[in-house]
């Protein structure tokens, strides 16, 4: 039987965290503040830790923390944060501190299991060891500053290069929940699954998901946005980050095309993402929204050194030169793909990505380098907890082989 660890300063909380626990068959026991929580970690060794984050003496994420300073990657004990701010920065802070998931109070009870059965099984052996983080594939995102400035075009194009020349296994996630264009980029007909099949399932499992993605001819493995804007609110942030969650164990790479709007979904995405390249071209509006966007990024304590800037259709002329947009920006772009839209325009009408198309074309050459240096990034790369970076991505590939 797995052992639970709630922690809650709560009486009635922790008298209904207990009787629906032991109902689903666990065992439990309970912590009133966050220094008997760190005792009952290390003397009880459970399976899963519930946390709540105002807690007395030590609150959730000094626990987190210290709990994972403890582990030191060795082990992985899964713990979710159980909160009653509403705030986006709220939430990302518990992340940010060890916690693996996250809980809004009040949330129903089916809810709380079926998240924690996820990272039961994502976490625990057979044996019923707790084991650490599988490695993970890694997540890139790309955000337009605007619409029509190529976010959508770089992803799928970038997605498949990874495929095609360096061989990863690529999940391509149309996060642009209202209007996604991928069905549109890729010639695919609404008949096709998306994200909202996972919506209405009870549990997400990785067969389950599997059955939802869309095998595209390229190699390339497709979530897709729903095919009427209303569909999207049945989307919830929570729910999407757990589907990203489970994409990263199954592939080497993640690449998430995602929405303008800076919401709680995007702004989990973005924060969850090893790396956000904002796209843009060289106009007022677009140098205005980045300023906003790199703002917005501080405030919620993102990494800048995970952002990369990409000027799209960087030689088309458009009165403001690159070397003005650097250093208004008071930075340089990582990234410049050149204008040229004989090739962009073609690709999107023939429903043929000019990756898999015509990846001779100085567009598809371009995007081969884009994808060489997203992947030269992380292949050095050694993660405290697994091996290699690049270990870890070969070894995403082989177990998807
Ligand atoms: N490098 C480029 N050169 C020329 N046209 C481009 C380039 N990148 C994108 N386009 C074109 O710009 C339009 C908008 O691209 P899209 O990827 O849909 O932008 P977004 O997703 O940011 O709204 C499309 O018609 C696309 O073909
Ligand atoms: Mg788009």
């Amino acid at each position: 039987m797995t052992k639970i660890l709630v922690v809650d300063d709560e009486a009635n909380v922790q008298r209904l965290l207990q009787y629906t626990l032991k109902q689903a068959g666990y065992t439990v026991s309970v912590a009133g503040d966050g220094l008997e929580a760190l005792k009952l970690w290390a003397s009880d060794q459970p399976g899963l830790i519930l946390l709540d984050v105002s807690l007395p003496k030590l609150d959730g994420y000094g626990v987190a923390e210290r709990i994972r300073a403890d582990e030191g990657g060795k082990s992985h004990v899964p713990i979710i944060m159980l909160t009653s701010e509403k705030e986006v920065e709220q939430k990302v802070r518990g992340l940010r501190a060890g916690a693996d998931d996250y809980l809004v109070k009040p949330f129903h009870q089916a809810e709380l299991l079926a998240r924690m059965r996820g990272l039961l099984s994502r976490f625990t052996a057979s044996d019923g060891a707790s084991r650490a983080r599988p490695p993970l594939g890694k997540m890139i995102a790309f955000y337009g500053a605007k619409g029509g400035v190529g976010a959508t075009t770089i992803s799928i194009n970038t997605a498949i290069a990874m495929h095609n020349q360096l061989d990863r296994k690529v999940a391509l996630v149309d996060a642009v929940l209202q209007f996604g264009d991928h069905r549109v980029f890729l010639d695919l007909g609404n008949d096709r699954k998306s994200v909202t099949d996972l919506m209405t399932a009870p549990q997400l499992d990785t067969e389950l998901l599997k059955s939802v993605l869309v095998k595209h001819d390229s190699g390339v493995d497709l979530l897709l946005a729903p095919t009427s804007p209303e569909e999207a609110d049945l989307v919830n942030p929570e729910n999407f980050a757990a589907i990203l969650a489970m994409l990263r164990t199954l592939y080497d790479y993640v690449i998430v095309d995602v929405d303008k709007r800076l919401g709680d979904l995007v702004l989990s995405v973005l924060d969850h993402s090893d790396e956000v390249h904002i796209v843009m071209t060289a106009d007022l509006s677009c140098l205005k929204n980045v300023r906003l966007v790199l703002e917005a990024l501080r405030r919620i304590g993102f990494d800048p050194k995970r952002l990369k800037l990409v000027l799209n259709r960087s030689n088309a002329f458009t009165g403001i030169s690159t070397g003005a947009a650097e250093s208004a920006l008071k930075r340089e772009f990582e990234t410049k793909i050149t204008n040229e839209y004989r090739t962009a325009i073609s690709a999107q009408n023939t429903g043929s990505p000019f990756s898999s198309s015509k990846p001779d074309s100085p567009l598809g050459k371009e995007i081969v380098d884009l994808a060489h240096s997203i992947d030269a990034t992380f292949a050095p790369q050694v993660p405290a907890t697994a091996g290699a970076g690049a270990t870890a991505a070969r070894a995403g590939a082989a177990r998807a082989r």
